[in-house]
């Protein structure tokens, strides 16, 4: 298998804005996927199977929601060795998110800012996207990689009337999904995180619970669905998320999304960004809520640990924190496509 460096690759897309080699990248991506250009990301798939949620993970590593917003991309991320792949946060109606600039890089700590603010084309564009991948449309049996689609509000949606936006989505990814996320934990949508407290957790999490219900006797099939937090919850608000979605009867939580804190960068260039912070500063506060899941949790129920992992033995921490599975965003910006087969060789031995 040929393919470029990613140490060649990445000084020309530092060059560039973030947003516009982002742009680029995953435009060059959507075009060159399925075809010979393939092989300039294509990395091997670590065998490293495990079940989780009833689903059959080829590898412990996975492919981060925000990357892929539109599920463009599928094919083209599935070549570099993911166990599964995660594609928006969709929200029902297309927006533009925020003004730019609106993502920065801070390469001193391995680190990004982004305030996107969910910039999607909307479900119909997604649903026709996730259609199109060969991956899923042909069933082929060789690469078994799991695709997991991440619903959100719209900007415009009150949050009082969040729940229906989150069900329009879920109605229209369920049938295409392996397993469904919930994401509540973007700092950059307004009073999105608000939906991660007590009572405004347990109505969204009913209501989704019982549709569930209604889509698997619709479709013959039981997809697994995980709700994504964030890193900036104390051990009390994680107690009480645990018991919210284990009394729901959610598969899984996805911890964790990006930061408010700021602490790590302080004086960087961009450091005062408004937004998420992602990438190394992460690690340490996403494996200490993985931690407080963990033990609020009981050893079976699925977590799946992101953020902050540059390296095997990020992830290897990640695993020993109590993860089962892990996913990357940043560190694939930082370190390119070796991470993935980096990190699921270095927690192929680690259970
Ligand atoms: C530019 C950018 C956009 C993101 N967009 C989303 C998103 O749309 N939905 C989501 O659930 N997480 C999103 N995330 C969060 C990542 O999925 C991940 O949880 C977080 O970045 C921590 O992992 P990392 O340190 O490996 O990047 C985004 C992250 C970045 C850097």
């Amino acid at each position: 298998m040929s393919f470029i460096p990613y140490s060649l690759t990445r000084p020309i897309l530092f060059g560039m804005d973030p947003e516009a080699a982002h742009d680029f990248t995953m435009n060059l991506m959507a075009r060159g996927q399925n075809t010979p250009l393939q092989c300039a990301w294509s990395r091997p798939m670590v065998d490293d199977p495990i079940e989780l949620a009833g689903l059959k993970f080829p590898n412990r590593v996975g492919m981060a929601a925000g990357l892929d917003k539109n599920a463009r991309c599928i094919d083209a991320l599935a070549a570099m060795g993911f166990g599964f792949v995660e594609v928006g946060t969709v929200t029902p109606r297309p927006q533009p998110g925020n003004p730019k600039p609106r993502m920065f890089r801070i390469p001193e700590k391995k680190a990004l800012i982004n305030r996107l603010g969910f910039n999607n084309d909307g479900l119909d564009a997604f649903l026709a996207n996730v259609r199109r991948s060969q991956i899923r449309s042909s069933g082929k049996s060789g690469k078994p990689m799991l695709l997991g689609l991440n619903i959100g509000k719209n900007a415009a949606t009150p949050i009082e009337e969040a729940t229906s936006d989150y069900l329009k989505a879920l109605d229209g990814v369920y049938p295409h999904a392996d397993y469904v996320t919930v994401n509540i934990s973007s700092p950059n949508t307004k009073n999105l995180r608000a939906l991660q407290s007590d009572e405004a957790l347990d109505s969204l999490l009913d209501a989704i619970a019982e549709r569930r219900e209604q889509l698997a006797t619709q479709h013959a099939k039981r997809v697994p669905v995980f709700v994504k937090i964030a890193p900036d919850l104390v051990e009390e608000q994680i107690g009480v998320i645990a018991a919210t979605l284990q009394r729901h009867g959610m598969d899984g939580v996805i911890a964790t999304n990006t930061t408010i804190s700021r602490e790590a960068v302080q004086g960087l260039q961009h450091a005062q960004e408004a937004g998420g912070l992602s990438g190394a500063p992460v690690l340490e506060a996403s494996n200490q809520v993985i931690r407080q899941l963990r033990s609020a949790l009981g050893s079976r129920f699925p977590i799946i640990g992101v953020g902050g992992i540059l390296s095997g033995a990020d992830a290897v921490s990640k695993i020993r924190a109590g993860a089962d599975v892990v996913q990357i965003y940043s560190g694939l910006i930082y370190r390119g496509p070796d991470l993935v087969t980096e990190a699921a060789r270095a927690i192929a031995h680690v259970r």
